[in-house]
């Protein structure tokens, strides 16, 4: 078992990632909210992931997908937990990926002013992201994650024994999380070892959680909200919410997870900084590799429409100013602003012409 500590301060927890980690749960909570009586645990039916609080407990299903992530759900959650007598001393606890991590913390954040909340995360994208660092909410209509909180788990619990039931694109879309990391953090994991990517690719599944956790606890720490520093954490993102965005149009064209769009959004953003003269071809084809190397497509899908593409990337609420993207450069990835949209719109011009 590995752990990783977020250091927050009063309010540090520690991220433990392994076969088995989910056994620990009842140790846990005692451990970290003593005062807890009751636990109200929050779930999805498909999910074979059975948990032991060691208190007693009720279970709440949310329904899949992220029509879960919705005010009538933390309304019908925060009611179901008034009728279980949660107290604020009390814990709840989610069980599962990101859309049960996201809708029951912001139900915890929410009952009661602020309940404790544990998480368990039982797919590859949740443990190596959603479930760490706080962020919690869910989506409107106007929006994705529009409404939410930060509000940090007590502990979270990555189990890697439980992936094995994971859906291979699950898989896929966590893996693309992954490809992700190996550009950032202190070490430049791929950017040094010249083995692109290699030495995450290359350890064991549980110490590849466990880099990416560590690398997403750095970050989080030095930069809980969501200043320059923890955008880095949407590299590859500013192209994935756009296809994300467009595939929801009336003749959805394609079908990305998210991790498969952040896949594309990687090498997408390696070719604008060449453009901007900002990386040369190597490190460009550094990120093709690390891609590939985790079985993943950095080709723009079929009947793409670059104009498109730049107008869904303007609103993407992560951009700042005009157009920002997180791009690579000497020093690693950092915020890049007012990009203009006509280098965009080259950039994915040329990265057609070479897939
Ligand atoms: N809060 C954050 O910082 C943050 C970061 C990244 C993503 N997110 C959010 O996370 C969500 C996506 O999360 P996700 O990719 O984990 O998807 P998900 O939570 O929808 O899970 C994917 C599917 O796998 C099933 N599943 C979960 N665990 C399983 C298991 N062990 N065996 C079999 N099936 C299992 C789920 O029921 C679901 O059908 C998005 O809503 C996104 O906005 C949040
Ligand atoms: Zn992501």
């Amino acid at each position: 078992m590995i752990t990783i500590t977020v250091e927050l301060g009063d309010r540090r927890y520690d991220v433990v990632v392994g076969d088995g980690a989910r056994h620990l749960l009842a140790t846990m909570i005692s451990d970290v909210v003593p005062t807890a009586g009751r636990a109200a645990v929050v779930t999805q039916a498909g999910i074979p992931v059975d948990v032991d609080p060691g208190l007693p407990f009720e279970v709440f299903t949310v329904p899949d997908g992220e029509a879960a992530k919705s005010l009538s759900v933390v309304e019908a959650l925060c009611r179901g937990f008034a009728r279980a007598r949660i107290s604020r001393s009390d814990v709840v606890i989610a069980v599962g990926g990101g859309v049960v991590t996201d809708v029951a913390g912001f139900a915890a954040a929410s009952f009661h002013r602020g309940v404790s909340y544990v998480n368990v995360s039982t797919t590859l994208l949740g443990q190596v992201d959603a479930a760490i660092g706080g962020k919690t909410g869910v989506n409107i209509p106007e929006g994705k994650n529009l409404v939410g909180a930060f509000w940090q788990p007590k502990a979270v619990l990555c189990d890697t024994e439980v992936l094995s039931t994971l859906p291979p694109r699950e898989w896929a879309s966590g893996r693309g999380e992954m490809a992700k990391y190996a550009f950032l953090g202190a070490t430049g994991d791929a950017g040094t070892s010249g083995q692109p990517g290699a030495s995450l690719l290359d350890v064991a599944l549980s110490d590849q959680v466990a880099r990416c956790v560590s690398i997403k606890a750095e970050v989080v720490a030095s930069d809980e909200r969501e200043g320059d520093r923890r955008m880095i954490l949407n590299y590859g993102h500013t192209l994935a919410h756009a296809l994300e965005a467009a595939a929801f149009g009336p003749d959805r064209r394609w079908d990305l997870r998210h991790g498969e769009a952040v896949a594309i959004g990687l090498v997408f953003a390696a070719t604008l900084a060449r453009r901007l003269g900002r990386i040369d071809d190597s490190r460009v084809n550094l990120h093709r590799r690390v891609v590939r190397g985790f079985d993943l497509s950095g080709d723009l899908p079929a009947g793409a429409d670059a104009e498109e593409l730049v107008t869904f990337m303007a609103r993407d609420k992560k951009a700042h100013h005009d157009l920002t993207f997180v791009l690579d450069g000497p020093n690693g990835p950092e915020p890049v602003r007012d990009i203009e949209p006509a280098e965009v719109v080259a950039t994915l011009a040329e990265m057609e012409r070479s897939s």
